[in-house]
């Protein structure tokens, strides 16, 4: 039970870190932390994903430039890249002298595996004291990643994953009720979603007024990223790199 208890607090203590000490993190403790966050649930038991630490001081500069200008890429202790991994599945199949049966299935069982390992990766380096800030802007130009990267087909990159001591403590960021995102039996009525959405204006505005941002709220944000088109091409590039989506 307490262990349990200790796993909740590392959970409600989340905060993204966007600025880190020049610290490392040693070898010791990210074997330690993969090799816990590797106990995930993985479809079917298929593991497929990979963690690629990115070493090079030039190749984490351009990373930080490609993420739309991140610093922290390059400033963490560690940065790695997440991915998708069915590579090692087309290798096993070629060896076997067995076909490989491509469907966007197999693109989704990967994607979701290598998010629940990136999940359970983050709450480890969490409960060791580190601070840790995903990066989905590697996505704005994967080409220029997978080019830097050399990944090979069968291996789709999804996001980075900055790692290190943090510099300094940004807090948490409220989320919805409970209630919001969960119900029972039946999905709530569209009022009642925006009815949520409403209380959770209320406590967004209050979050961004004390950080100076008064006048913003949650819904601004999202109806706002949302009228355009985000990352067009995604497709065409995971295409390129062996998924289907058929
Ligand atoms: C898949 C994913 C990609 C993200 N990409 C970025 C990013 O590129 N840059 C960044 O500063 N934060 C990024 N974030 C962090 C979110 O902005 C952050 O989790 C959210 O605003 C909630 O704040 P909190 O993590 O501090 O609770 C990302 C989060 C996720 C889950």
């Amino acid at each position: 039970m307490t262990d349990d208890k200790h796993v909740l607090e590392v959970m409600r203590r989340h905060r993204s870190v966007r600025a880190f000490t020049p610290e490392p993190v040693p070898d010791e403790v990210i074997e330690r932390a993969v090799e816990a966050a590797q106990c995930a649930a993985t479809s079917s038991w298929i593991q497929g994903y990979h963690l690629l630490q990115v070493t090079e001081r030039p190749h984490l500069q351009r990373l930080a430039e490609l993420a739309g200008g991140q610093p922290q890429v390059e400033t963490a202790g560690a940065f790695f890249v997440v991915a998708g991994d069915t590579r090692r599945h087309r290798l096993v199949a070629e060896r076997a002298g067995s076909s490989y049966e491509n469907s966007t299935e197999l693109f989704l069982l990967a994607t979701v595996d290598a998010s629940l390992f990136a999940q359970n990766l983050t709450l480890a380096f969490e409960a060791l004291g580190y601070g840790i800030c995903y990066v989905g802007g590697l996505r704005n130009d994967l080409p220029a990643v997978d080019d830097l990267l050399s990944l090979p087909s069968g291996v789709f990159p999804l996001f980075g994953l900055c790692v290190g001591v943090p510099a300094n403590d940004p807090g948490t960021r409220p989320r919805m009720a409970a209630r919001a995102v969960w119900s029972k039996g039946r999905y709530p009525a569209d009022g009642e979603v925006l009815e949520q959405v409403e209380a959770f204006d209320a406590v967004a505005a209050r979050y961004y007024t004390a950080r100076g941002a008064a006048g913003r709220n949650w819904s601004g944000g999202v109806w706002r990223k949302f009228a355009r088109a985000l990352r067009p091409g995604l497709r065409r590039f995971y295409e390129s790199k062996g998924a289907s989506f058929d």
